[in-house]
C-alpha cells in the first residue's frame, strides 16, 4: 500500500481496470501519463506526484471506494491499489478517526513480494513458485536462496550459497559452554534457542551494521547456517549427551541429524528417505508470509535492531501454541485422547469450549492447508522407514470426524501444517519439546527475507495506534486516604 510518506514502489502504481489489464502486465510503469477518470482520486495521484516525479496513474472507476463523513457531508473518493486501501488516505478523509483492527484480521501490514497465500483456494507460492513445485523438485537450501534473492539459483549461486552456509554451521564455543550449557537440566530447547540466536548479537558486532548489504548478508548466512548447530546442541544438552561439531561433508538436513544422533561412529549415516523427508518439512515451514512470529521480526526489524536480536523475537512468538508449538500440542492432544473410542467424546468436548483441536484452523487458510497434503504424503514415506506411529490412526479419525461435523465445517477448519508434521517428527526419534524448535529452523529463512525485505523497503518503524478505554484524568489519592 502507497501511504503518506511512504514512497518505496511508486513505480509499481495501482491495479488497473479490466479493460486496460494485459498491456503492461497487470503493472503500471513509470512514466505513464494519468488518465483519471474521478476527479476524487486526485488527491492519490498527487502522492504519486511527490513520491515519483513524472510518473503518473490509471484509475478506473470502479477502483475506488467512497466514504461520506456524515457528520459533515464531506465525500472523499479512495483508490484501491493492489487489492488494498491506503490507511493514511482514510485518515485524511477522517482525521478524528483511527481504525480498529487489534488481531491485524483487515489489515496488510507491508507490502511483501516474498510469499503469496490465498486463503479460500489453499495457494501457496513463494516468490511464485508453487509450494507443490518445491516440495517435489527443490531443496531447503535452494528454497532459502529462492526466498532471499527472489530468484532460484543457477548451479554456480548454488554451489557458492550451500559451501557459504556450510563453512558457517559452526558456533563460538562461548555459545556452548557459557550459554547453552548455563541451562537448567530440563530447559525446554525452543527457551534456550530463543535465548541463545539473541546472545549471538554479543559475538557478531558488525551485525549492527543493517544498512550494509554485505554486512546483512554475512549474518543471514550466520543465521539461518548456525540454527541447526544450536537446536542439536539444546537437545544434546537436555538429554545428557556430548555436543557433536557439524560435519561438513553432510547435506543441510543431514548434518542436522549426525548433530542430534551421533554417538560414536565415525560418521552418522541414516536412511535417504529420511533425510529427505526432513528437507521437504523444511520446504514446507520455510515461509508463510505475514505470520505472527514474520510479524514479530518486522516490528522488531522496524526498530532497526540488529538481525540476532530480531530473530530472537519471531522466534518467541513461534513458540507460542497457537503458532509453532501447535504440533507440540497436537501430540499432546492425541496422547490424550489415547484410543480410537475416545474420539467423539473429544471433539464433543472441543464443540462445547473446552479447548481447541490442536493443528486444525488457521487465520488465512479457509480450506485445506496445502502443506497439510503435502505432509500427508511424507508421512507415509517416513512411516515405510520408521513403522506407523500409532497415534496416527487416531489423528486420521480425528480428521475424519471433524471434516464431517458441522461444527468445523461451519467455521471452514481444516488440518493446517501441524496437524500432521508432529506425527512424523515423532516417528524419526525427536522429542515432542524439539518440535517447535524444528520449526524456528527453516522459518529462519522466511524471518531473514522479509527482514531484508523491509530494509530494502526502507520501511517506517513500526508503531500502531491505540483506542484509550481507560479511566479519565484523576488526582493521586496518598495511600492512608484509599479505601
Ligand atoms: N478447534 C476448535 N475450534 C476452533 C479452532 C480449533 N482448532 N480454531 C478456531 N476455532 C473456532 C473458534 O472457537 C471460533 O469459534 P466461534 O466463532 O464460535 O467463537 C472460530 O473457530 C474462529 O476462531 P478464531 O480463534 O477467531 O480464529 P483465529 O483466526 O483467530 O485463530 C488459530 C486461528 C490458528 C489461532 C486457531 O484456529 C487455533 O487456535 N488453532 C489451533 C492451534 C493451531 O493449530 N495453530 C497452528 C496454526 S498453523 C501453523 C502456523 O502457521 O503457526
Amino acid at each position: 500500500m502507497l501511504s503518506s510518506g511512504d514512497c518505496r514502489d511508486s513505480g509499481r502504481l495501482g491495479r488497473r481496470g479490466p479493460e486496460t489489464r494485459g498491456d503492461y502486465g497487470g503493472r503500471q510503469p513509470a512514466g505513464l501519463r494519468v488518465r483519471q477518470i474521478r476527479p476524487a482520486a486526485r488527491s492519490y495521484e498527487n502522492e504519486v506526484q511527490r513520491c515519483n516525479p513524472g510518473a503518473s496513474v490509471l484509475l478506473v472507476a470502479d477502483e475506488t471506494i467512497t466514504i461520506i463523513d456524515n457528520r459533515t457531508g464531506e465525500r472523499s473518493d479512495i483508490p484501491i491499489v493492489n487489492g488494498g486501501i491506503a490507511a493514511s488516505s482514510w485518515r485524511k478523509a477522517l482525521p478524528d478517526v483511527l481504525f480498529t483492527d487489534p488481531a491485524f484480521m483487515s489489515t496488510a501490514a507491508c507490502e511483501s513480494s516474498v510469499t503469496y497465500l490465498d486463503g479460500d483456494e489453499g495457494i501457496l507460492r513463494y516468490r511464485g513458485y508453487p509450494i507443490e513445485q518445491l516440495a517435489e523438485h527443490s531443496t531447503y537450501l535452494e528454497v532459502a536462496y529462492l526466498l532471499l534473492h527472489g530468484e532460484l539459483p543457477t548451479a554456480e549461486q548454488n554451489e557458492v550459497w550451500i559451501h557459504d552456509i556450510t563453512y558457517h554451521t559452526f558456533i563460538h564455543e562461548n555459545v556452548r559452554k557459557r550459554f547453552l550449557e548455563g541451562f537448567h537440566y530440563d530447559a525446554h530447547p525452543m527457551g534456550m534457542l530463543v535465548s541463545a540466536v539473541a546472545a549471538l548479537s554479543t559475538f557478531y558486532l558488525d551485525a549492527k551494521d543493517i544498512h550494509d548489504s554485505d554486512s546483512r548478508m554475512k549474518q543471514i548466512v550466520r543465521l539461518i547456517a548456525k540454527m541447526p548447530t544450536l537446536a542439536a546442541a539444546a537437545h544434546r544438552f537436555s538429554v545428557g549427551m556430548p555436543f557433536v561439531y557439524p560435519d561438513n561433508s553432510l547435506s543441510f538436513p543431514a548434518n542436522f541429524l549426525s548433530m542430534m544422533w551421533k554417538v560414536a561412529e565415525p560418521q552418522f549415516v541414516t536412511d535417504p528417505a529420511l533425510v529427505r523427508a526432513l528437507d521437504v518439512l523444511f520446504i514446507l515451514h520455510a515461509d508463510h508470509e505475514q505470520n505472527c512470529s514474520t510479524t514479530a521480526m518486522r516490528t522488531v526489524g522496524s526498530a532497526h535492531a540488529d538481525p540476532y536480536s530480531a530473530c530472537a523475537a519471531a522466534a518467541a512468538a513461534l513458540y507460542g501454541p497457537r503458532h509453532g508449538g501447535a504440533n507440540e500440542a497436537v501430540i499432546r492432544m492425541l496422547n490424550e485422547i489415547g484410543s480410537l473410542d475416545n474420539v467423539d467424546d473429544y471433539i464433543a468436548a472441543v464443540k462445547q469450549g473446552k479447548g481447541r483441536l490442536q493443528g486444525f484452523g488457521h487465520r488465512v487458510y479457509k480450506s485445506y492447508d496445502p502443506r497439510a497434503t503435502i505432509i500427508k504424503e511424507i508421512a507415509d514415506q517416513v512411516f515405510a522407514v520408521t513403522g506407523k506411529n500409532p497415534l496416527l490412526d487416531i489423528a486420521l479419525k480425528l480428521e475424519e470426524v471433524a471434516l464431517s461435523d458441522d461444527y468445523f465445517i461451519s467455521r471452514r477448519l481444516y488440518p493446517n501444517v501441524d496437524f500432521y508434521s508432529g506425527l512424523i517428527y515423532q516417528a524419526m526419534g525427536f522429542p515432542i519439546e524439539m518440535f517447535p524448535v524444528l520449526f524456528a529452523i527453516p522459518r529462519t529463512a522466511g524471518w531473514m527475507a522479509h527482514w531484508a525485505e523491509l530494509l530494502e523497503q526502507d520501511a517506517k518503524i513500526v508503531r500502531p495506534r491505540q483506542l484509550y478505554v481507560g479511566h479519565d484524568k484523576r488526582d493521586y489519592v496518598p495511600v492512608d486516604q484509599r479505601s
